[in-house]
């Protein structure tokens, strides 16, 4: 009951505000990326935490990046786009990342950055919203299920080493030159 209340008025004291990522904050939000996205996160180059993808998020959509900022410091961010799919009537977004600064994880932040984002999605005529993450991150899984996403799907990574393939046509070049 007691820790109930702590964890309640944590959340209550936290001065916060959601707002539009702005050019400045592209070198901030990549930082903090950089601390949550660790190897063990994002273990595919699917996708890739880096400068490209901050930047190219923010070229594209630029709306649909949002950060958490508390006292001019940058404490999280939501980076998605909105898709549409040909041969389908359905506007799609994608929350690409979501990301809130450890210390301040468990305050409801991330919570309020979906909620700004899940409205910018409605406004822009989205009627599906779609996120991926990995099978092991329980406080991504739990969070997405605590605001609503359902209907997990899996997927299946596999990879094929090209550096054999890679040596056998190298020396047909050679070869071929001889
Ligand atoms: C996932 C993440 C964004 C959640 O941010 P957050 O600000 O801590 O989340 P909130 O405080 O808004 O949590 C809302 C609810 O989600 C659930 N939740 C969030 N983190 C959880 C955790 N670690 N364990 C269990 N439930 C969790 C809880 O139900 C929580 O409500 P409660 O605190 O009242 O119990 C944060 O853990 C993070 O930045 N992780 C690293 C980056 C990442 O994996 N991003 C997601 C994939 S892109």
């Amino acid at each position: 009951m007691e820790k109930d209340e702590n964890h309640n008025q944590k959340k209550e004291r936290i001065n916060l505000t959601i707002r539009e990522m702005k050019i400045d904050d592209i070198a901030k939000v990549f930082h903090l990326g950089e601390k949550l996205f660790t190897a063990r996160i994002v273990p595919n180059l699917y996708r890739t935490w880096d400068e490209y993808e901050v930047v190219s998020l923010f070229q594209t959509d630029p709306e649909f990046c949002l950060v958490a900022e508390m006292d001019d410091t940058i404490i999280g961010f939501a980076l998605g786009l909105t898709i549409s799919k040909s041969g389908s009537a359905w506007k799609y977004g994608h929350l690409h990342w979501l990301g809130v600064e450890q210390k301040y994880q468990r305050q409801g932040i991330a919570k309020k950055l979906f909620k700004s984002f899940m409205e910018l999605m409605v406004e822009n005529g989205v009627r599906m919203l779609q996120v991926d993450t990995e099978a092991d991150n329980l406080p991504a899984l739990h969070f997405f299920r605590e605001v609503g996403f359902g209907s997990p799907q899996q997927h299946i990574y596999l990879s094929l080493n090209l550096s054999d393939l890679r040596r056998q046509m190298k020396k047909k070049k050679e070869n071929g030159r001889m």
